[in-house]
């Protein structure tokens, strides 16, 4: 009697996971606001990026103003703060957690590329910095 039990809960659980729709990796990536998988980032463009779009805030090298904090810094090294949280903070902006600089607007008009130029550039400096 167990043994049908347990073979009608398998035979349920089966036909639910099949009925469920598998995610779209394109939707999931665009919901992310990530790159395509084949992109290949750019320092170079990064950095012009970064100096349009983030200097202002963080500084043309990236070591922060009165605006906003650094960004070469240990506590945004990838081990902390991971390209995604990079992406996220660009499309949504970020609350004042860590500091007292106030909130992070979105960037507006910022492609999932161009975030992802700009991540490559902020890390190489977080690199040459030895923040890891
Ligand atoms: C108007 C000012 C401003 C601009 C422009 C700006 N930032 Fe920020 N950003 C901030 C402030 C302020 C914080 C700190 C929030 C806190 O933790 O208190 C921050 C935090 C961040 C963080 C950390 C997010 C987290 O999860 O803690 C990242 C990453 C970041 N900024 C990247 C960028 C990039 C990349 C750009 C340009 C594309 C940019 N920012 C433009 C003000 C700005």
């Amino acid at each position: 009697m167990k043994k049908i039990i347990l073979l009608g809960v398998f035979a349920a659980t089966l036909a639910f996971l099949q009925g469920c729709d598998k995610p779209d990796p394109e939707k999931v990536r665009a919901n992310l606001h990530l790159p395509s998988p084949d992109f290949v980032a750019n320092v170079t463009l990064g950095q012009q990026l970064f100096v349009k779009n983030c200097a202002r805030c963080h500084g043309s090298g990236g070591q922060g103003t009165d605006q906003g904090p650094p960004l070469i810094h240990k506590i945004y090294r990838p081990g902390h703060h991971p390209d995604l949280a990079f992406h996220f903070a660009v499309k949504n902006g970020t609350k004042q957690h860590h500091w007292g600089f106030g909130d992070m607007p979105p960037v507006v008009g910022m492609s999932p590329e161009d975030a992802g130029h700009i991540i490559s550039y902020v890390r190489a400096e977080q690199k040459k910095a030895g923040l890891y």
